[in-house]
């Protein structure tokens, strides 16, 4: 396949960026999305140009360091991570236009890649259990249900990708905030700090400057792992009741 690129381009977190187009020739459709970014960036190192900064990190959908705003949609047209994307979904002739994420909590460091340490710090202040666990204990001696064992499962599946962030008009950090709540909020492990959790995380969610939510969804469907809109519920339930309890 033959593409044309429009990339964004932005030498550090100071200087004004702005879009750069690129040809590129020899893209098969098997690659990944990150495969056919490395064969252009050979093609420029080739030229003696300065190669695109981009994250990637486990290129298998598991540590979510790959971000990318493609043609408008986080991680591009497809439900799962950028990493993951194939070049099948493009066809000849195409042109795609490759962005950061653009949300005003995550700054651009360089070209394609922004900072996402805001989420670190939201996990620092609450993202935790402190109970000594011990050793591995027997599956079943924990009293956990099965539905709730579940959810909380399929929620820790969130990789801190900040896609819901990037797809979200408000550039709200709602879902991987409420992922985190339910995920601990769920097992008896995680009651103990349960509400004081909560305002924790919170707390430091609006002091990086994350948006509110106003229920426009645009981040559940933006997510690569599925995390369903209703933990937003779960972590304003959370929040109203840790309030009542002082
Ligand atoms: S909730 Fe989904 S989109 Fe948001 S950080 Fe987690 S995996 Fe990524
Ligand atoms: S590089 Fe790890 S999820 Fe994409």
């Amino acid at each position: 396949m033959k593409l044309t690129l429009k990339i964004w381009r932005q030498a550090n977190a100071s200087e004004k960026g702005a879009l750069k187009t690129y040809e590129l020739d020899g893209v098969s459709s098997d690659m990944s999305f990150l495969e056919m970014l490395d064969l252009l960036n050979e093609q420029l190192l080739h030229n003696d140009e300065e190669p695109v900064a981009f994250d990637s990190d486990c290129r298998e959908g598991i540590c979510g360091m790959c971000s990318l705003m493609i043609n408008g949609e986080a991680h591009g047209p497809e439900v799962t991570t950028t990493c993951q994307l194939h070049m099948r979904s493009f066809k000849d002739g195409d042109t795609i236009t490759i962005e950061p994420w653009r949300a005003t909590s995550f700054p651009i460091v360089k070209d394609l890649i922004v900072d996402r340490s805001a989420f670190d710090r939201i996990i620092q202040n609450g993202g935790y259990i402190s109970a000594n666990t011990g050793s591995a204990p027997e599956a079943n001696s924990v009293p956990a249900p099965r539905d709730k064992a579940m959810r909380a499962f399929n929620t820790a599946t969130c990789i801190g990708c900040g896609a819901c962030v990037a797809a979200c008009p408000n550039g709200s950090a709602s879902l991987f905030l409420g992922a985190k709540i339910t995920h601990l909020g769920e097992l008896p492990q995680g009651q103990p700090e349960r509400y004081s959790r909560v305002q924790s995380m919170v707390g430091q969610h609006d002091a990086e400057g994350f948006g509110g939510c106003t229920n426009i969804g645009e981040c559940a469907a933006a997510c690569p792992k599925e995390i369903p809109l209703d933990v937003i519920s779960q972590l304003n339930k959370d929040l109203r009741k840790s309030m009542i309890l002082g």
